[in-house]
């Protein structure tokens, strides 16, 4: 993203400039594929989601984080009686974590995400169909454009954002 939209107000009538304005509307959110889903081999299928959702796996890495790492990640939570339990988990299995992009991306990731909880996910999403309970939930996405761009560099380097 670095000087995109900086000036496209000044390039406005170039064919580039008015493509790199509609990409202008397209978001990034953050998402992973948690432990209990790596296990049972759901990638794919989550993926299909997220992608029949019009979201665009634009980055995807399956790596196993350390409890550490995880503890980092989950930092905002670190006084919540669940986070040991939640490091201890992130940190269990592989795990896939991966960039979505697409018109409202973090909205629509949550969207088929489905709520926190799997008793209170919608139809069809992907925690009322896969999760195990509240801890062990299948996906992680971001809850803001701030929050996606700092869980997005945290395991992410600019160069393996293909868009
Ligand atoms: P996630 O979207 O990854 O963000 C924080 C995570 O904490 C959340 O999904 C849940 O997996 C987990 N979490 C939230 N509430 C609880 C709970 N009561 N017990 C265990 N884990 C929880």
């Amino acid at each position: 993203m670095v000087g995109a939209g900086a000036n496209h107000g000044a390039d406005m009538g170039s064919a580039p400039a008015i493509q790199g304005y509609f990409k202008m509307a397209l978001e990034r959110t953050f998402s992973i594929i948690k432990p209990d889903a790596t296990r049972r081999n759901l990638t794919g299928k989550i993926n299909a989601k997220f992608e029949d959702a019009g979201l665009r796996v634009v980055a995807q890495k399956r790596i196993h984080m350390t409890k550490a790492q995880a503890g980092v990640f989950y930092g905002v939570h670190a006084e919540r009686p669940f986070y040991d339990e939640l490091c201890e988990f992130m940190s269990s299995a592989p795990v896939v974590v991966q960039v979505l992009e697409g018109e409202n991306a973090i909205a629509k990731n949550r969207e088929v995400m489905g709520a926190t909880n799997p008793a209170d996910a919608a139809p069809g999403t992907v925690r009322a169909e896969f999760a195990e309970s509240v801890g062990e939930n299948s996906v992680h996405g971001s809850d803001a454009p701030e929050t996606a761009a700092v869980e997005i560099a945290y395991f992410f380097s600019g160069i393996e954002l293909v868009g």
